[in-house]
């Protein structure tokens, strides 16, 4: 009975990825009901919950890095590798744009379940910001799918930035990062918020004289990689690391794509039809399974009436034909993530969606020459078809990998607010 009494009274974390998480794979015809028995019987025999000695008073929180991979993932050769029934179809380039059965794109991993869960801490830690005021985690909050639920994402010091927080929901299997597009690697882009004055306001040798600073880090960083000095190399390993690890591949649609016809109603397929028909064409862009082909596409959502002010691709190439391209976004755990587009420009999925029946390049001022992509036409989509295509795309929320939210953080600041977080998948599932 000690470690029930111990989830109450102690302070440090839990293990990252719990057993529970692991068991949210279960087939669909579990009820919610027979998940909280089975947590129940599992609470009482004391497989989850940490031991702690006895009588123990409430002391600093201790960090240990897990030796366990994350849900959905296993160890092979001391790194952890996703299992998925993706990566047994053929791959995006061997099949055109996408049918059900294709597969995804190589991931980021092979990290080690310490490196990972390292990362883990870091995302979460606003150590990582000039001031300690700003984690990653500030804008893309676990509890509004890795995004910040504004249409443009606030910095240090309350700076605004010019575009929206993406999600980081399968952001381990994108080669093309940022709105632009203009990173290829993890690494390389988180050291644009973590040394951007507008962002983190951090700088490479302030951060690594913080880290090595702090002795929890070092035994930390020295579980990660052995060694006992903090590299930075090390730290961006570390939350790359994470980022791979947030996967989301489980949903209704999924189960559908699979070959579990039940998984979806009839209006959700019905949506689905409309988003691969050749009317619509959603599906030539936001193709499945990542529901992104990752390249970029001048689409041209005007960024306030009347106005162009995102350059998008082409303030980094200097191509003309790239004005306002961006990446294509994913649509996965699309609803958690509203507002919608570069600068949040659209406020539900229905208006989303809607724009894309307003006529080609019906938002681009006069004076404005965009390039608009050739599968943006005037598809003419109905009221009807357009609330069908909401309704497919809220089929694609999976959040049941969700990674333990750490309570503390190895600098003692103050983890950065989470809204409370509804967890699982929409089969109703709640995942720790
Ligand atoms: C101040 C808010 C803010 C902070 C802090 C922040 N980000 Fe971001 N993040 C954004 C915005 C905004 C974008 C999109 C920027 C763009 O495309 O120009 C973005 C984009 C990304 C992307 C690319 C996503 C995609 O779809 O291509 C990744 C990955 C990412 N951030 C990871 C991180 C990591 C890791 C950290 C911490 C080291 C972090 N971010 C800190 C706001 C933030
Ligand atoms: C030519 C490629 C292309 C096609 C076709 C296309 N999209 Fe997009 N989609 C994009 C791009 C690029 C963006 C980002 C545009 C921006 O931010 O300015 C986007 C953004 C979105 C977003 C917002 C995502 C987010 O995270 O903010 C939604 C929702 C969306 N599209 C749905 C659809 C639907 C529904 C269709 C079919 C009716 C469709 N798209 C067709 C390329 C495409």
């Amino acid at each position: 009975m000690s470690s029930l009494l111990s989830l109450h009274c102690r302070p440090a974390e839990r293990p990252s990825f719990s057993i529970v998480a692991r068991m949210v794979r279960v087939p669909i015809n579990q009820t919610k009901a027979a998940v909280h028995r089975l947590l129940a019987v599992l609470l009482v025999a004391g497989l989850i919950g940490p031991s702690v000695v006895k009588g123990e008073s409430p002391a600093a929180p201790e960090f240990l890095l897990t030796d366990t991979c994350p849900a959905s993932f296993e160890l092979h050769d001391g790194g952890c590798v996703l299992r998925s029934r993706y990566k047994a179809y053929r791959s995006l380039r061997d099949a055109g744009v996408g049918g059900l059965k294709t597969g995804v794109p190589p991931l980021r991993e092979g990290f080690t379940p310490q490196q990972i869960d390292l990362g883990r801490y870091l995302f979460f830690d606003p150590v990582l910001s000039a001031d300690g005021s700003v984690s990653c985690a500030s804008c893309h909050d676990p509890a509004q799918g890795f995004a910040d639920g504004r249409a443009q994402a606030i910095g240090i010091d309350g700076h605004t930035l010019p575009r929206s927080a993406p999600s980081l929901w399968n952001i381990g299997f994108f080669s093309t990062l940022l709105w632009d597009g203009s990173k290829n690697s993890l690494e390389e882009q988180m050291q644009g918020p973590l040394y951007s004055p507008l962002e983190m306001g951090n700088n490479p040798a302030q951060l690594l004289e913080t880290l090595n600073g702090n002795d929890t880090y070092r035994a930390l960083f020295e579980q990660a990689f052995g060694t006992d000095t903090i590299a930075l190399d090390q730290v961006y390993t570390a939350v790359a690391a994470f980022e791979g690890s947030l996967i989301s591949l489980n949903s209704r649609y999924d189960l559908y794509a699979h070959g579990y016809h039940a998984a979806l109603s009839e209006e959700e397929i019905a949506g689905l039809n409309v988003f691969r028909s050749f009317v619509a064409r959603c599906a030539e862009c936001h193709t499945p399974p990542l529901f992104s082909n990752q390249q970029l596409a001048v689409v041209g959502v005007a960024d306030s009436p009347g106005e162009i002010m995102d350059p998008g691709a082409e303030a980094i190439t200097g191509d003309a034909s790239q004005r306002g391209a961006f990446r294509v976004p994913s649509l996965r755990n699309i609803t958690r993530t509203a507002p919608y587009m570069h600068r949040g420009q659209k406020s539900t999925l229905e208006d989303a969606a809607r724009f894309y029946t307003g006529g080609r390049g019906h938002e681009v001022p006069e004076d404005e020459s965009l390039m608009i992509h050739w599968h943006i036409w005037e598809p003419q989509l109905t009221d009807r078809e357009i609330q069908l295509l909401a309704t497919f795309m809220g089929a694609l929320t999976d959040e049941a990998f969700m990674p333990q939210i750490p309570t503390a953080v190895p600098s003692g600041l103050p983890v950065t607010p989470a809204r409370q977080f509804a967890s699982g998948n929409d089969f109703g599932f709640g995942a720790q």
